[in-house]
């Protein structure tokens, strides 16, 4: 990511200053499905809101952005609400790639960050019995433009996992997915 990118992200974050805890859109519906105990990964993380939210809910995250500002305000949310789960905040780009080596999680959120590239490391990073929840911004609804999905582009990049919800409207695509448990 260019310098300048950077800045804007850190001026946008610096700007909205700390946030509140909210779960992923992609999981609306299905929060029963979140569980209680693990690890949770969140890819560009912004100003922390979900990676504590998850952290609430007793899993130990691992939060990734480019940001500097998002991540400290990420940790200053964190602070103030005292999550029981741990919150490894981390700096990287990830138009270098994939910064998180460590295994798999129970969660993995991806939300409003269009990184096509990263799809199948994502899918990798689903644990058995783990849960994907994507959001990016989409054609559906919208007028179009380089940044946005086509139709149906999360549920072919994430066919090897069972799909638990879809949605596209507004602008906006929306997968929850599952990795099939191990079988014993
Ligand atoms: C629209 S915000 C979404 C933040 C958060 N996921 C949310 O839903 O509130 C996009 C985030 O992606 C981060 N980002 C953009 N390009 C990035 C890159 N190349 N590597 C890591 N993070 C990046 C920005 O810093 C910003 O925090």
């Amino acid at each position: 990511m260019a310098g300048e990118d950077r800045e804007r992200w850190d001026a946008k974050h610096r700007a909205l200053g700390t946030g509140t805890p909210l779960p992923p859109d992609a999981l609306r519906g299905h929060l029963d499905l979140v569980p209680d105990r693990g690890r949770a990964l969140d890819v560009a993380c912004g100003r922390g809101a979900v990676a504590v939210w998850l952290a609430g809910r007793g899993l130990d995250v691992v939060a990734v952005d480019v940001s500097p500002a998002g991540l400290a305000a990420g940790g200053e949310l964190a602070t103030a609400e005292q999550p029981p789960g741990r919150i490894r905040w981390v700096e990287a780009d990830l138009d270098d790639g994939f910064p998180v080596e460590d295994g798999v999680y129970d969660v993995v959120v991806c939300q409003r960050f269009r990184a096509p590239a990263l799809y199948p490391a994502l899918a990798a990073a689903v644990a058995p019995g783990g849960l994907l929840a994507i959001s990016v911004l989409s054609e559906v609804g919208d007028a179009g433009g380089r940044f946005r999905a086509g139709p149906g582009e999360l549920v072919r990049a994430f066919g090897e996992l069972e799909i638990v919800a879809h949605h596209e409207d507004a602008g906006e695509a929306h997968l929850l997915a599952r990795r099939p448990p191990r079988e014993t």
